[in-house]
């Protein structure tokens, strides 16, 4: 499969980044927690260069804890400040706000040595499209944000809003671009639905969540959609069709989807397990592990 993201979308992005970051001590970084690698884009290292760095995994809700757990580790190895987050749920926002204070330690170091006190820190979001960058926003401003002018030194158009009497978040994120030249990260945002599903071949995509589902949670499939595993040896051995096809009859003939003439519908058989995948009813599944 070919995946792809527009050069002109690109460039423009980049621009962006390197005009908001300028202004802020802070990036808060975006990413998937079921792909927290290919949820982001590496080039932000470069970018936010001698900025304090928070990463955010969102979509917690949806992931294996377990598996977050251990990526959660991975980062504070690092030395990368990390949290776990569900964005749609404003209880993670104080853990936020704290460590964002922790991660800006330095920065609040040195104002305070040369005399500059209660000076805010200066906030932005960034992730890639779709990650949860609004989301989060929302509600980490709640409702009773309020959005400051264009104060002087501050990039006419651009808005900050407060947080408390400390913290000051610029009101747009920055959107960083996905970066598959790795086909295996193109794969992981094809699954979990951050790119346009019209250049997409939805059977290769199902087949590759199948072969990922049956590696690391074996019984979830047949589980889901009530077959055993033996009718899917039995569906090999009678059709001579390979293992993830046959997964997909097996899927077709329990959902009753099915062709006119009685046979499987592949395709939509392919639609279906995608499709409950994206929305967490095959239960809370990490695609990439540390
Ligand atoms: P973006 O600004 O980075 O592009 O992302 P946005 O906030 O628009 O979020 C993209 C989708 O992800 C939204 O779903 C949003 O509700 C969902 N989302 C964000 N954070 C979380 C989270 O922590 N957990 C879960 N489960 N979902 C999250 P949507 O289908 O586009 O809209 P809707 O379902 O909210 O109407």
């Amino acid at each position: 499969m070919n995946y792809q993201w527009y050069p002109g979308h690109m460039t423009k992005a980049i621009r962006m980044m390197q005009e908001n970051i300028k202004l802020v001590d802070i990036i808060i970084e975006l990413t998937d927690a079921r792909i927290p690698l290919s949820g982001r884009n590496p080039d932000i290292d470069e970018l936010g260069k001698g900025k304090a760095r928070l990463v955010l995994l969102n979509k917690t809700d949806m992931a294996d804890p377990a598996v977050t757990k251990q990526w959660i580790e991975y980062f504070e190895n690092k030395g990368v400040t990390v949290v776990d987050i569900n964005s749609k749920q404003s209880k993670d926002i104080k853990t936020v706000k704290d460590k964002i204070v922790l991660a800006c330690k330095d920065k609040i170091e040195r104002d305070k040595k040369r005399g500059i006190k209660n000076r805010p820190i200066r906030a932005m979001v960034a992730g890639i499209p779709n990650v949860g960058k609004s989301t989060f926003i929302n509600h980490l401003t709640g409702k009773s944000a309020a959005k400051t002018g264009n104060k002087p030194g501050v990039t006419k158009g651009k808005q900050w809003i407060m947080l408390g009497n400390n913290m000051q978040l610029l009101d747009t994120p920055g959107i960083l671009w996905p970066k598959f030249e790795d086909q295996e990260v193109g794969l992981h945002l094809a699954l979990i639905g951050s790119m346009n599903d019209e250049n997409l071949d939805t059977g290769e995509l199902a087949v590759e969540l199948i072969k990922i589902l049956n590696k690391d949670y074996e019984s979830v499939i047949t589980e889901k959609y009530a077959f055993s595993k033996s009718r899917v040896e039995e569906i090999i051995d009678k059709e001579g069709i390979p293992e993830g096809a046959a997964y997909l009859t097996a899927i077709a003939e329990s959902r009753k989807c099915l062709l006119p003439g009685g046979k499987p519908d592949l395709q939509r058989a392919a639609g279906l397990i995608i499709d409950d995948f994206r929305n967490a009813r095959l239960g809370r599944i990490s695609i990439e592990r540390p």
